[in-house]
């Protein structure tokens, strides 16, 4: 771990680094759920920080196991919007985009051809190549270690999102956004037609390949922005480009996430049954497909949902922010479907997937008051069973984003053959114990003998606290002063200024 650089690619260096660190094998991620033992890996001098955390609890219906490790894929995020993250006023989604989205990218296109539709990389205004540096520069400090990115319409411009990423080291999505319906686009920001959005988006998928011909870091993911906006064509054309990689490329879009996004799908899509239905007739449910939002979809929208393999990205701060809704979350889950966290920056007004765990953890707080909500359970009196506890906002945030991004066998834990994906978080320092209690063979790794006190950033610790209540506060008041260094792949890819 010298430097803190390390590679988790040989089984037994990692075995010795682990029981160096007073870790066993079962410790280190069997997968037990029983599990309650928090062990620390210590740092290399006494500087008491400490890999978070060993155990932080299961969610039921998923059954997979515990996260280990920090690892925050932030499912949904539009990289272009980042300059006008906390500017939203008081539109709606409709609105909003007409007013602030649709402009902010469109700026991403070079000046003397917005739409930009060429592979030349010059195309990019430098203004476009500073945002996106700086867009994977601040969420890699949030502790982003993996982020399913839209673009823009623009092939340069996207293709620089791809290269910065790969460059910064973080583990990304990148998706050119599909929109050529020309009466719901603004004409300065539309695909010409459905064909040139389709070799468009094929030109930023061989950048891709070529940039990561693995796609070990960096993968293509097909973007149509959302149903409203693509004819139906450019939907089923988008179904079949996808299909026509092996394996199959990842999709992403939105879904319901609006009442009158959702009306105007009936208007615009009357054949279909459905919000849902316009992208299953398009094939674009599949069980790589990232569906953000779904704050109003029905049991039988999900039921489809689920049995396509599906996934969700709640985006909690967005829904508040743009006034779309509550989604309700544990009734998605119970339903069977996969949800993770997105921070949908800046229908979000957050990089940071810690404050969409606190945002899902609130808004589970507040739907039953829905009448929307009340209706789809049934429910007219909460018993309480709505709420997602820390530990299951958490497991949003690392397993559950993991399984959204099709990676939950590689990423979201700590658990033997995964990927070294991770942060250094930052508490209290340890004080008022005569052995070091980040001594292992001393305290047995149970940190709850140690007594960290101290404020880091904004979390404030009295030296009492359980290791179960140093998460809690952790997740109600963390943010990236908390974060100390990130690793994605096994390689240190930032250090907290
Ligand atoms: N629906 C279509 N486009 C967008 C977008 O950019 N952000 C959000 N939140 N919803 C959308
Ligand atoms: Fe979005």
């Amino acid at each position: 771990i010298k430097g803190y650089d390390w590679t988790v690619q040989d089984d037994a260096s990692f075995k010795s680094f682990l029981s160096s660190h007073g870790w066993t094998d079962a410790d280190a991620g069997s997968g037990n759920a029983k599990a309650t033992k928090v062990k620390v890996v210590k740092s290399n001098d006494d500087r008491n920080e400490f890999f978070f955390p060993g155990f932080i609890g299961t969610y039921k219906p998923c059954q997979s196991g515990v996260p280990g490790l920090i690892v925050l894929p932030d499912t949904h995020i539009h990289a272009p919007q980042f300059p006008n993250i906390g500017l939203f006023g008081s539109s709606g989604l409709l609105d909003w985009l007409n007013e602030y989205t649709f402009p902010m990218e469109a700026s991403f296109g070079s000046k003397s051809d917005p739409k930009n539709q060429q592979t030349d990389p010059k195309k990019t205004p430098p203004e476009g190549l500073r945002v996106y540096d700086q867009v994977v520069a601040r969420t890699l400090a949030h502790g982003t270690t993996c982020a399913s990115y839209f673009a823009t319409i623009h092939v340069p411009a996207t293709n620089a999102l791809a290269a910065l990423c790969h460059s910064h080291g973080q583990r990304a999505f990148i998706g050119r956004v599909c929109m050529d319906n020309k009466d719901q686009c603004p004409s300065y920001y539309v695909d010409q037609s459905a064909e040139q959005g389709l070799s468009a988006t094929k030109s930023t998928i061989d950048y891709i390949h070529t940039l990561d011909p693995k796609g070990t870091l960096i993968n293509p993911i097909i973007t149509p922005r959302f149903a409203p906006s693509c004819s139906k064509e450019s939907l089923a054309g988008l179904g079949k480009l996808a299909a026509s990689y092996t394996p199959a490329l990842h999709i992403q879009t939105h879904i319901s996430e609006s009442t009158s996004e959702v009306e105007l799908v009936q208007q615009l899509f009357p054949d279909s049954t459905s919000y849902a239905d316009v992208y299953d007739k398009a094939n674009l449910l599949t069980n790589r497909t990232i569906l953000a939002h779904g704050v109003h979809l029905t049991k039988e929208e999900l039921s489809l949902i689920r049995t396509r393999g599906s996934k969700v990205a709640h985006c909690p701060a967005s829904n508040s922010a743009l006034g779309s809704g509550l989604a309700p979350v544990r009734y998605m889950l119970d339903q069977g479907v996969t949800v993770g966290l997105g921070t949908d920056v800046s229908g979000g007004y957050s990089p940071s997937i810690l404050e969409a765990a606190r945002q899902a953890s609130l808004i589970s707080r507040l739907v039953q008051y829905s009448s929307e909500y009340q209706d789809k359970t049934g429910n007219k009196t909460s018993d309480g069973s709505e709420k997602l506890t820390v530990d299951e906002a958490l497991y949003l945030a690392t397993r559950g984003g993991a399984a959204v991004v099709d990676k939950a066998d590689d990423l979201g834990g700590f658990d033997k053959g995964m990927i070294w994906d991770a942060q250094l978080v930052e508490l209290g320092a340890v004080r008022n114990s005569t052995k070091s209690p980040l001594d292992t063979s001393a305290t047995n790794g149970i940190v709850s003998r140690a007594v960290v006190t101290g404020t880091v950033g904004n979390v404030d610790l009295f030296g009492d606290e359980t290791w179960q209540e140093q998460i809690q506060k952790w997740m109600w008041s963390g943010d990236d002063r908390n974060v100390k260094n990130v690793w994605v792949q096994g390689k240190l890819v930032h250090t907290r200024k």
